[in-house]
């Protein structure tokens, strides 16, 4: 997809501050009309694209609800006629919480928005996007998708099954000749948003998490003109930060990524409890 001007692009979780808001502001700042759920306020969003003068559609949608997706879906294709971009990024961290203490209900919640609402939100579309002359999904894993993290497990096992998804679907696709749908796995590293400190579970490492996000992390205007950028240039895998960095090191030392990660944790005062 060369252009995105006249385009018609769906983010979900693009109300609040973080990276789908960034996300719809980029998409309506290149000419494209604009649909975008979240369960946060949709306010700041529309302000924010309000002087583009692209046409947009907001709805308050629960990605944990299935029917709330199918009535977006719907409600989308209804407004314009159809779309042509779909970026699921709606998710929740579970926050800074070892796996003694995580409930069944916590992995249920996060598993519910992070890895059914994009499975959900993509068949909503899907067929719809296999009709368009050119199209996208995008799907935001994480670099946590591909380097595990402790005191993360129920994020990282969230993404991992993003990134898994995607994958499939991308490669099932260009195995079937499927030319007109593009198909992008996103893994940020650090991006500075509130994701953290918005996490159901606070605990000793929270605040240095958000720190490093916010002191090492790239803007979310940053994440989202690399994530636009990707689509544009076709790219299977986008890296957004230090992904590219950690997907190495991912690669390199399989089995001694605990011994690093432990290290840095200690360099960076993270307390290991
Ligand atoms: N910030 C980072 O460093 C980072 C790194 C890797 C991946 N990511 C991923 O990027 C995506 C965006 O995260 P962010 O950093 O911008 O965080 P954020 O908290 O700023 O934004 C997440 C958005 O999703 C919305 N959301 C949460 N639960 C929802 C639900 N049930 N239904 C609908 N919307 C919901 C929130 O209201 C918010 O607007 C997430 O999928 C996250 O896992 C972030």
């Amino acid at each position: 997809m060369k252009s995105f001007k006249g385009k018609v692009a769906v983010v979900t979780g693009g109300g609040g501050t973080g990276i789908g808001n960034a996300l719809v502001r980029a998409f309506a700042s290149e000419g494209a009309h604009v649909a975008y759920c979240d369960i946060a306020n949709l306010n700041k969003t529309e302000k924010d694209i309000e002087a583009f003068g692209v046409k947009k559609y907001a709805e308050h949608v629960d990605i944990a609800d299935k029917e709330a997706i199918k009535r977006f879906a719907d409600n989308v294709l209804k407004e314009f006629g159809h779309i042509d971009v779909l970026i699921n990024n709606a998710g929740i961290a579970t926050g800074d919480i070892s796996f003694d203490k995580v409930t069944e209900a916590d992995f249920e919640r996060i598993t519910n928005i992070n890895y059914w609402g994009v499975i959900r939100t993509t068949q909503a579309f899907y067929h719809h996007l296999l009709t368009r002359p050119e199209a996208a999904i995008a799907n935001i894993s994480s670099t946590q998708g591909i380097l595990a993290a402790p005191y993360l497990v129920s994020y990282c096992t969230t993404k991992f099954a993003v990134r898994g998804f995607t994958d499939s679907l991308r490669v099932e696709n260009q195995v079937r000749g499927i030319k007109n749908l593009s198909i992008h796995t996103v893994h940020p590293g650090a991006v500075a948003t509130n994701i953290t400190l918005a996490a159901d579970h606070q605990g000793p490492r929270s605040q240095h998490f958000h720190k490093v996000l916010q002191e090492k992390g790239a803007s979310p205007a940053e994440a989202a003109k690399i994530i636009l950028k990707g689509i544009r240039k076709n790219k299977s895998r986008i890296f957004i930060s230090d992904g590219r960095a950690q997907d190495i090191m991912a690669r390199l030392f399989p089995s001694s990524l605990h011994k690093i990660i432990g290290l840095m944790m200690k360099m960076q005062g993270a307390e290991i409890t």
